[in-house]
């Protein structure tokens, strides 16, 4: 893997028509944790795919890395939206995108299996590779810090709040709208 490039750089060289493409563009559009969009996840999930494999040296294919991470969520729908078609969506969301994506991009084996295991220890697909491990790990940590940042924001608007009402109290400025 080449050092002298960012992870992002690297990202968008191996994926940059994945990310222009329209599917990835329309998962702008969906809310995966917190207030972060599927694509904003997805892009960071990547990321930090290439930071591990980097900062771990280990061997792997970049450009599958990328491409695999980048499509682990590829389900195209709001999971959030109750809906008949996506119900049990943590068990079958994974199955879904490699569906999608070996359909809009075409995946080799390594891209199929980091797709459809990613969700592990849920799930029947075993992580065979190690691009499918880094991925695994990679997606657990970006979800666990947007879902808590998503939390801090809505329980520390509050606390805030609270905060900034006696602050101006102190000022005289407690009555105002
Ligand atoms: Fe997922
Ligand atoms: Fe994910």
């Amino acid at each position: 893997m080449r050092k002298h490039k960012s992870a992002e750089q690297i990202v968008r060289q191996y994926g940059g028509d994945i990310l222009r493409s329209g599917g990835m563009q329309q998962e702008k559009t969906f809310m995966q944790h917190g207030r972060v969009s599927v694509y904003g996840h997805s892009l960071m999930v990547a990321v930090l795919c290439v930071k591990i494999a980097r900062a771990l040296a280990i061997r792997v294919n970049t450009r599958s890395l990328v491409r695999g991470a980048l499509l682990h969520d590829y389900f195209l729908y709001d999971w959030h939206v109750p809906d008949k078609s996506h119900r049990l969506h943590a068990f079958y969301h994974a199955g879904r995108a490699a569906h999608n994506a070996q359909r809009d991009f075409g995946l080799n084996d390594i891209e199929r299996n980091m797709i459809r295991s990613h969700m592990f220890p849920l799930g029947r697909v075993l992580p065979r590779y190690r691009e499918s491990l880094i991925l695994c790990a990679a997606d657990k940590l970006r979800a666990a810090g947007e879902t808590a940042a998503g939390l801090r924001d809505r329980l520390g608007g509050g606390l805030a709040g609270l905060f900034c009402r006696g602050k101006d109290k102190k000022k005289g400025r407690g009555n105002k709208p």
